[in-house]
């Protein structure tokens, strides 16, 4: 049954252990329905392995997740994912419009039904990237990729969005242009956003929530609370430095 007022977001003693080397040890917080969280921590602090457990793609040892009350998995057509894009293979020879759709089926759709095209080309629309429907993806920008894995994310107009470094490689406008189109998808419909970002300047002024993980939980507030010199110094060590990070 799911919970009235349950969280959007709900990360129970969550530990993952990939081998011997212990990823995620003991995380828990709540995301309420309709917050903006940014998760920051440095390269290797399990951030992405905190957003497939909510996805229900890495099993923890210990702990669960659930999203609305209810177990992680159990309904994906509520969850939008953006994945990492450096991780993509860019030469994959499918059109815009098939990747929005394969959002629609979760699988690569061998024709589309009109109803899915309808559906694909609103969700582009939303983005700005209409256009790009029958582009091919390898000939994408950067940008334009995103705003395409953007759409796919979208395109069942989830209620959480989880997005794994969705502005890294992109330039400074089409950043903007993403935080604003994810604070318009919320105003409308009141969905939760959780995203994964190295920028902690762009979380400070953007996310209602923030998340300081590397490996444990080191803050979990509003930005003011939690981007504050000691919360990141235990997380980032000295890494800060290297990102070149303003706060
Ligand atoms: N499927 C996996 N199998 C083994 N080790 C993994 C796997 N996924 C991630 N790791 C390791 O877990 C650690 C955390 O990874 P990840 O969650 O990707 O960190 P982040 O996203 O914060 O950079 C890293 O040391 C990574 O190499
Ligand atoms: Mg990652």
């Amino acid at each position: 049954m799911p919970l009235l007022h349950a969280p959007a977001l709900h990360v129970h003693h969550v530990s993952v252990r990939f081998g011997e080397a212990e990823v995620l040890s003991d995380v828990s917080f709540d995301l309420d329905a309709g917050e903006f969280l940014a998760i920051v921590g440095p390269n290797g602090a399990g951030k992405s392995t905190l957003i497939k457990v909510a996805l229900d793609l890495v099993t923890p040892l210990t702990g669960h997740a659930a999203l609305f009350g209810e177990d992680a998995g159990r309904h994906p057509e509520r969850v939008g994912y953006v994945p990492q894009l450096k991780t993509f293979d860019r030469t994959f020879p499918a059109t815009v419009l098939e990747l929005v759709v394969s959002g629609l089926r979760r699988s690569w759709p061998a024709w589309v039904r009109a109803a899915e095209r309808d559906a694909a080309r609103a969700a582009l629309a939303q983005v700005g990237a209409e256009k790009l429907a029958t582009r091919t993806l390898p000939k994408l920008s950067g940008g334009e990729l995103q705003r395409a894995f953007l759409a796919r994310a979208l395109v069942r107009r989830p209620s959480l969005v989880l997005l794994d470094e969705p502005a890294t490689g992109v330039d400074f406008l089409a950043e903007h242009d993403l935080y604003d189109l994810l604070e318009r998808y919320q105003a409308v419909g009141g969905a939760t956003v959780a995203m994964i970002t190295h920028d902690l300047a762009a979380a400070r002024y953007h996310a209602s929530r923030v998340a300081v993980l590397n490996r444990r939980l080191h803050g979990f507030g509003t930005p003011d609370d939690v981007l504050c010199e000691s919360c990141l110094k235990k997380a980032f060590g000295h890494l800060r430095h290297a990102h070149g990070i303003a706060v």
